[in-house]
C-alpha cells in the first residue's frame, strides 16, 4: 500500500519528517527518492528534529554518508545520513555498509537512495518527492518494506497531509 501525501511549504516538509521520526525504530533505513531540490534534504532536516539531533544537517553529497547524534525516547541513538547522487556503483554504497551501521542503534535517511536501494539494510522505508500542481507543493509517497514499522502507524502519525 502506497501512502500519498502532500506538503505545501519546506516547513510542512521538515514537519512532515519530525512526524515521521515519531514512529521509527532502530534499524529502519529511509530510502529517499525524487530530482534535484526536490526536498530530500529538508525532510531529513525535520527527521532530524524529531529524533533530537542538535546539530546543523546538511546534505552529504561529498562526505556520501553523515553520522549526527540523537537523543529521543525510542532508543535511536544516531542518525545517519547519506547521500548517492555522486556514489557510481551499487559496491560502492555496499561499502558504505548502512544494513549493518543502522545495526547499532540508528536509523538512516538515504537521498537518492533508490540508485541502490539494495544494499540499504532489510527494514526499508520507501519515500518518493515530487513536484505538486503549485510551486511550493510536493507529492510525499511512502512505502513500507518493513515489519519494524507498521503502516498503520505511519498513516496515522503522517495522517494530517493526506492527499
Ligand atoms: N513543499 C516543499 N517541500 C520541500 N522543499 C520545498 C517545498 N517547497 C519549496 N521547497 C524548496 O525546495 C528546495 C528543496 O531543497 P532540498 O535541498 O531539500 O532538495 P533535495 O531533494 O535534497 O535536493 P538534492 O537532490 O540536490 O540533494 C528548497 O529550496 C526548499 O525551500
Ligand atoms: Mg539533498
Amino acid at each position: 500500500m502506497t501512502l500519498t501525501l502532500t506538503t505545501h511549504s519546506v516547513e510542512e516538509t521538515r514537519d512532515l519528517g519530525s512526524q515521521l521520526a515519531s514512529v521509527l525504530v532502530p534499524g529502519v533505513v529511509i530510502v529517499a527518492a525524487g530530482g534535484l531540490g526536490v526536498g530530500k534534504t529538508a525532510m531529513a532536516q525535520g527527521l532530524a528534529r524529531g529524533l533530537g539531533v542538535t546539530g546543523r544537517v546538511t546534505s552529504p553529497t561529498f562526505t556520501l554518508l553523515a553520522s549526527h547524534r540523537a537523543n529521543n525516547s525510542r532508543g535511536i541513538t544516531t542518525m545517519l545520513h547519506a547521500d548517492l547522487y555522486r556514489t557510481v556503483s551499487g559496491e560502492e554504497v555496499d561499502d558504505l555498509a548502512i544494513g549493518e551501521l543502522v545495526e547499532s542503534g540508528a536509523v538512516c535517511f538515504v537521498e537518492w537512495g533508490d540508485l541502490a536501494p539494495d544494499v540499504l539494510g532489510a527494514q526499508r522505508i520507501f519515500v518518493s518527492l515530487s513536484q505538486g500542481e503549485l510551486d511550493d507543493d510536493r507529492i510525499i509517497a511512502i512505502e513500507t518494506q518493513t515489519t519494524a514499522v507498521a503502516e498503520g502507524a505511519i498513516a496515522e502519525a503522517l495522517g494530517g497531509w493526506s492527499s
